[in-house]
């Protein structure tokens, strides 16, 4: 891809330039934009990029040691992460309104990245992701919001920088991912299906708790296991599972249960604002099913999701 690479070789050249001896600071999320961002710069300048990852323990399974074996490992990026579950935890507890959970998920985000910063001080440069979509969004007439949809929450206030960088502005998502590709990030991380920046909270209907959490992770992997395996991943643009509020009565062996519903989410979308419901073949529902009950504990029923997009929405909050 001739295009995409010399637009990688021009921007490292002009970053390099820009940057000089100085200092930058990076929020990295493990998402294909600030993953992208963070490679770029680290090409440019090396050690003087510093990122900062900021786990807030409601990611996928096993995704921030991910995140951390890719930046340090494979790249030798100078990566600070933070695991921050216990204190993204203690705020939500109790926190049941999708909206709430959101801007408290925001708030600490922030609040966590401006804890690390500090610590390192002044920095010249602040990199940020913003690809070209979010630069439309973020102009006039976006009125609608129907739910906020910010990704790390906005720009710190407490962060003592100079300058922004914002090597994707002009780039639509696809040309981001080709430059990922170009720069060697691993596949699955160019190809991520989306996930939001809240992450798994707004997956689990009420409240949430560390069980919850586990519980969902669980049969969120199983659910990806079972999709790669019947070669869907690619037709599917987004899949996961959500965990229901709902408890209902069933049966394991002689036992009664009570135990809670699980909703398996599938959808086919080109741009995420409409989205249909994926035809995913029964077998490989049956398995997924048979696979969670019997593997996840507290979950004794599944239920498929068939609504699209609208009047439903991707997400279940
Ligand atoms: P909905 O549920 O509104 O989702 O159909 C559309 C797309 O946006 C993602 N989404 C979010 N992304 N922060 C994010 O960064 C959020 O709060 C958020 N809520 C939804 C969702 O995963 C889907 O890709």
């Amino acid at each position: 891809d001739w295009k995409m690479s010399s637009f990688a070789k021009e921007s490292i050249q002009s970053i390099k330039e820009k940057i000089g001896d100085k200092k930058v600071l990076c929020a990295l999320s493990g998402g294909v934009d600030s993953s992208v961002a963070a490679v770029m710069i680290h090409k440019a300048v090396g050690k003087q990029l510093t990122c900062i990852f900021v786990d807030h323990g409601l990611l996928r399974k096993h995704e921030g040691d991910q995140v951390e074996e890719v930046f340090r490992k494979q790249f030798d990026i100078n990566l600070i992460r933070v695991n921050a579950q216990d204190r993204f935890l203690s705020r939500l507890e109790g926190v049941s309104d999708p909206e709430t959970k959101r801007k408290i998920i925001g708030e600490e985000f922030i609040r966590v990245f401006e804890d690390e910063a500090k610590k390192i001080g002044t920095v010249d440069f602040l990199v940020q992701g913003t690809i070209y979509p979010d630069v439309i969004e973020s102009g006039a007439g976006n009125a609608a919001v129907i739910k906020s949809h910010h990704n790390v929450g906005g720009l710190p206030d407490h962060v003592d920088f100079k300058e922004i960088i914002e090597p994707l502005r002009n780039l639509f998502k696809d040309e981001v991912r080709r430059v990922g590709e170009e720069l060697e990030i691993p596949h699955e991380l160019v190809w991520r299906q989306p996930f939001p920046g809240p992450g798994l909270a707004i997956r689990i209907i009420g409240d949430v708790t560390r069980e919850k959490l586990e519980i969902l992770q669980d049969s969120d992997h199983i659910f990806r296991e079972e999709i790669a395996a019947c070669g869907m991943e690619r037709q599917i643009n987004q899949y996961f599972t959500v965990l229901t509020g709902m408890r209902s009565v069933g049966v394991m062996g002689d036992e009664r249960t009570y135990d809670y519903t699980l909703a398996l989410r599938a959808v086919t979308t080109t741009d995420f604002m409409t989205a249909d419901w994926a035809r995913i073949p029964y077998d490989t529902l049956e398995k997924v099913s048979n696979r969670i009950v019997n593997e996840v504990k507290h979950i004794n029923r599944i239920v498929y999701d068939i609504t699209s997009k609208p009047p439903a929405t991707i997400e279940w909050e």
